[in-house]
């Protein structure tokens, strides 16, 4: 009895010091396993006389119970200590700002497309797409450019292989075909801008094959003159973050407007450098008009019932006019001292309440 009083302290006191759920396991292996300490006390049992085993049974049960319970006690402690230790070790702090060696940056035309799409999202247009390569029909001939018309030419459009019917598709030379496409599987009306890549085969300081537009689009019942200069003048007031930008609208020609005008906003060029808003000088930024009433019939619709208005602008224009890129060739060099200077911080999303004039980095 003495011996087994002293055993159960002894297994008790090395369970308590067991330091990692592994060393208790192999302990319990090898007290209560099946070539255990106790399990081979148990089994020595067998060869007692009766009264010697039930005495000897009890105290050895006793013993067993007192490891068990001991066992369990240290394997709650154990795992919850490990518990606490895998969460500390896995936590992660919300809060804490980004690092500061982050090196990724948001393109500053990601950025301007952000910002314009922020800015008529609260107008209540929604962002709509169209594939790049293009058929003549949705390029042009929809928009009233048909087949002989001088405007063709201009576009120095990049034309594909043709088709087994010899049509040539071409990569679209503006994004207005979005306008066709869309009027043809929506019905008025019709809030939509369309920001997307164009191509035409120019390549100098000023022009790359590859540039970004927007077109915008409105169509509805007796919407009016009124209705684009409102929209515009708003749309260049708040992505300019100018209040009073003085805002003119001149006369102009494209094909799938009428009557057209182009954009200008304020400027002022004293002192050298450019400055946007009050000023004696302008600078074209966006075309627009009221949808030709012969492209709302080559959509299906009645131009006695409806009207709307359009737009296009070039991002890369706008965004270098905003944040003073001189070259538009940078935009696509991949230069990444460029994009650490004009790039802007990825989670730093725009939005028109919490402000779109967009600081940079
Ligand atoms: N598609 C024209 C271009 O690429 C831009 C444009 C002008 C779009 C007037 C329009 C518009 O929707 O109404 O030069």
């Amino acid at each position: 009895m003495q011996d087994l009083d002293r055993l159960k302290s002894e297994l008790v006191a090395s369970i308590e010091a067991a330091d990692t759920l592994e060393a208790l396991e192999a302990l319990r292996v090898s007290v209560l396993g099946k070539k255990g300490r106790v399990s081979l006390m148990m089994r020595e049992l067998g060869g007692m006389a009766p009264e010697e085993r039930k005495t000897a049974g009890q105290a050895l049960n006793l013993v067993k119970d007192a490891v068990a319970a001991a066992i369990d006690i240290r394997n709650a402690a154990l795992s919850s200590a490990a518990l606490d230790a895998r969460l500390a070790a896995e936590a992660i702090d919300v809060s804490l700002p980004v690092r500061p060696e982050t090196e990724a940056r948001l393109h500053p035309l990601s950025r301007t497309i952000e910002e314009v799409v922020a800015i008529f999202a609260e107008m209540g247009f929604s962002v709509a797409e169209g594939p790049d390569i293009e058929s003549d029909y949705y390029n042009f001939t929809a928009l009233n450019i048909p087949e002989e018309h001088p405007a063709r030419q201009e576009h120095d459009t990049f034309y594909l292989s043709p088709d087994s019917d010899g049509r040539r598709k071409v990569l679209r030379t503006h994004t207005s075909p979005v306008q066709i496409r869309t009027m043809e599987a929506a019905e008025p009306p019709i809030r939509i801008i369309v920001p997307g890549r164009t191509y035409r085969s120019d390549h100098d300081a000023t022009h790359s094959p590859m540039f970004h537009q927007c077109e915008g689009l409105v169509i509805g019942d007796g919407i009016h003159m009124g209705h684009l200069k409102g929209c515009l003048i708003d749309f260049c007031r708040a992505f300019f973050g100018v209040d009073d930008l003085p805002v003119r609208f001149r006369p102009s020609y494209f094909p799938f407007t009428e009557p057209s005008a182009e954009v200008d906003i304020g400027c002022t060029r004293d002192g050298g450098g450019l400055k946007i808003g009050m000023g004696d000088d302008w600078l074209e930024i966006l075309g627009s008009g009221m949808v030709n009433p012969r492209v709302l019939a080559n959509c299906g619709y009645d131009p006695e019932k409806y009207q709307g208005f359009a737009f296009g602008m070039g991002i890369e224009r706008i965004a270098m006019l905003k944040y003073g890129i001189p070259d538009l060739r940078t935009f696509y060099d991949s230069d990444l001292r460029w994009m650490r200077h004009y790039g802007f911080l990825p989670f730093d999303a725009p939005s028109v309440h919490a402000g779109l004039a967009g600081g940079g980095v």
